[in-house]
């Protein structure tokens, strides 16, 4: 079977499955999520993305669907269903459908389950470097968890689309450097390498953690400390972190070129770094 899906205990051809209308991550995005790779047939940092994923739940105060072995069971099903080697998984739990709209928890709903697998497509601006622009972070409160609420996200990303860039940078006040509208961000200079600290600006990414590793294997100087735009712009490298772009060089921040606008040295010594970790099972 090709992209296959899960949607409450059915399992299906992923274009046909379906859900609720009345399904709260439709009308409210009231739900959590969670993005995971496979390297050559396994799922890469499982238990990380397992535990963020508990942590989201545990913030809209939503149960775990299913007991944690036998959601990994599943993983696992789809995967060998699907039968890709490199494949992207995608898990969402919302609180449920309930009979009628009502903003407040409803009382007795199961919450559903959706978890589907597609075929991983690799993307160019990952090798030869992204451009980015920067933007006031428009999105709410709660950015250390991974839920529905991406539509901040959506438009800003549009938003970097249509200046001709691959990703947004959300800016707090003062000019702060948070994260990108679906990957962390990290400076160089020197041997110094920085990003946003843990907190509720920005989403724990599982491979921003795999990057500060690699970073300090790499024998740089990391630190998790806020910076701001004026210092991106001056950095000799800067990188972003996410399931998708691994770790990624940018070239370009809001049209003023990075390194000379070509992927620097610390980009490919942690992009191999990384590759490795993704073939070790204890990664
Ligand atoms: N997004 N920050 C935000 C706001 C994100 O949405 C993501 C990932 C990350 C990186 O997290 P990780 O390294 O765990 O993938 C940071 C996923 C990939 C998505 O929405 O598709």
């Amino acid at each position: 079977m090709p992209d296959v899906a899960y949607v409450n205990g059915r399992v299906g051809p992923l274009a046909a499955a379906r859900v609720s209308v009345l399904d709260r991550g439709f009308l409210f995005a009231d739900g959590v999520y969670e993005v995971l790779r496979t390297y050559d047939g396994v799922p890469f940092q499982l238990e990380a993305h397992l535990r963020r994923l508990r942590q989201s739940l545990r913030g809209l105060r939503l149960p775990l669907p299913l007991p944690l072995p036998r959601l990994q069971a599943l993983i696992l099903d789809l995967l060998r269903r699907s039968g890709y080697a490199d494949a992207r998984v995608y898990l969402q739990v919302t609180r449920g459908a309930a009979p009628r709209r009502q903003h407040a928890f409803p009382r007795g709903i199961r919450p559903t389950l959706v978890v589907f697998v597609e075929r991983v497509v690799e993307d160019g601006p990952r090798r030869r470097g992204l451009a980015v622009v920067t933007m006031p972070d428009p999105r709410w409160r709660y950015c250390h968890l991974k839920t529905l609420a991406l539509l901040p996200n959506v438009l800003a990303r549009q938003a970097a689309v249509r200046a001709g860039a691959d990703e947004a940078v959300l800016l707090g006040p003062g000019g702060v450097v948070r994260e990108g509208s679906t990957s962390n961000v990290f400076m160089v200079r020197g041997r110094v390498l920085r990003t946003h600290p843990l907190g509720a600006e920005i989403l724990p990414g599982v491979s921003r953690q795999v990057t500060l590793a690699v970073a300090r294997a790499e024998g740089l100087d990391v630190r998790e400390e806020p910076f701001r735009l004026a210092a991106l712009l001056r950095a000799d490298e800067v990188l972003l972190s996410s399931t998708a772009l691994e770790v990624a060089p940018v070239v370009r921040v809001d049209g003023k070129r990075i390194g000379g606008g070509k992927p620097g040295p610390v980009a490919a010594a942690l992009q191999t770094r990384f590759r490795a970790r993704t073939r070790t099972r204890s990664s």
